[in-house]
């Protein structure tokens, strides 16, 4: 009779050293994409989500995938989408990755339903497409599947931090390989962001976080628009990070951070791009296979999704009647269509 190894075994068992973080655990290089098994996987991604559009884990996912794929170094091919985030509390528990235990921990759960089937790094992947697919207007960014586990941390001091020189931003995502249209594209997924934490200095409002935009709940035009008319003292309930505001002013990246104001669909394309580099990071992610039909179609805003030229954020009637402080420009930009919206007048401003 033959004598099965011990890795043919656990092939079959499939759940040899499932859940472990610390050892090695199995993991097999898809051949196609299974459907039927990603949309089980999705279905447990989403329970951990919960019914709210744009919940904060499904935010925090998206936050998850830029932190697992934005360790990558090109120059020697280490680091990238390789779950090692998720893996390792090492690496889990250094301060960049501050505020990502949570999603860390429900996406544990869905690795432990499906581990020996899946990658944990494949998860990460699909839980930021879904995460940003879930909040109004998020685009539907095609999925791909393949990528293998790291049997090591990454170092996540290699991410870029909120309050490093615009010089270190821009160095850290050219080690990643990606351009500086890139990241004034990518660095508009803070349309959903939100600040829980902070120098003690700063108050961050506890669990509820402070926003990047007056909607962090959806996926529009509001950052970008809100951080170049309020790039300090924004309103209640709103914070700006200080890399936010240098990216919309340094001449690297102003000009596609100012065009994204009233260039929707050109976002959309730029952002959807750049999102399926970064999970492509890596040689040995050069040919992974894509799995259609498991991100569902992107759900348009509220009132129809900007047009170019025309980003919806209504005529500029809606400000200044506040306290009396405001200063009454409620920042249209010769919008007539999509989401009438008035900031509150900041009184600051
Ligand atoms: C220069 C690069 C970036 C820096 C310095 C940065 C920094 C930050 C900081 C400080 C926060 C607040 C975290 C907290 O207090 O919990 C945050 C939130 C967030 N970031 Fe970034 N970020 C960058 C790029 C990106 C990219 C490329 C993405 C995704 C494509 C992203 C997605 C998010 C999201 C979705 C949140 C909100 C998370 C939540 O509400 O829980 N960020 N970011």
């Amino acid at each position: 009779m033959r004598i099965l190894s011990t890795t043919t075994i656990c092939l079959i068992l499939s759940s040899c050293l499932a859940g472990s973080s610390a050892v090695p655990t199995l993991e097999r290089r898809q051949t196609g994409c299974d459907s039927a098994l990603w949309n089980r996987v999705k279905g447990a991604i989403m329970e951990q989500f919960g019914s709210r559009p744009c919940s904060p884990l499904g935010r925090a996912a998206i936050r998850l995938y830029f932190h697992d794929a934005g360790t990558y170094d090109t120059k020697d091919d280490t680091g990238g989408p390789n779950g090692s985030v998720m893996r390792f509390d090492s690496e889990a528990n250094q301060p960049q990755n501050n505020h990502l235990r949570d999603v860390i921990l429900a996406l544990r759960t869905v690795y432990d339903r499906f581990s020996g089937q899946v990658s944990r790094a494949d998860i990460i992947n699909l839980a930021g497409l879904l995460g940003t697919q879930s909040c109004p207007g998020g685009a539907s960014i095609p999925f791909f599947i393949g990528r293998k586990d790291s049997t090591t941390p990454d170092d996540a001091s290699r991410l870029p931090g909120d309050t490093e020189p615009m010089d270190n931003i821009i160095s850290k995502f050219q080690r990643q390989g990606l351009t500086n249209k890139q990241l004034a594209a990518l660095i508009g997924a803070h349309t959903t962001g939100k600040r829980f934490s902070s120098p003690p200095s700063e108050p961050v409002n506890g669990n509820a976080g402070l926003a990047f935009d007056s909607t962090p709940e959806v996926w529009d035009l509001n950052y970008y628009n809100e951080t170049l008319q309020q790039p300090t003292s924004p309103p209640l309930g709103q914070t700006r990070i200080q890399v936010d505001v240098a990216i919309s002013r340094d001449p690297r990246t102003k000009n596609e951070f100012a065009r994204y104001v009233t260039d929707f669909d050109g976002w959309t394309k730029d952002f959807t791009e750049a999102m399926v580099v970064m999970g492509k990071f890596g040689r040995a992610n050069a040919n992974l296979i894509k799995c259609d039909g498991v991100v569902p179609a992107a759900i348009p805003l509220p009132g129809g999704n900007p047009t170019p030229g025309n980003n919806g954020l209504g005529n500029g009637n809606g400000g200044g009647n506040g306290n009396g402080n405001g200063n009454g420009n409620g920042k249209g930009i010769g919008g007539t269509g999509g989401v009438a919206l008035a900031l509150p007048a900041s009184g600051t401003f």
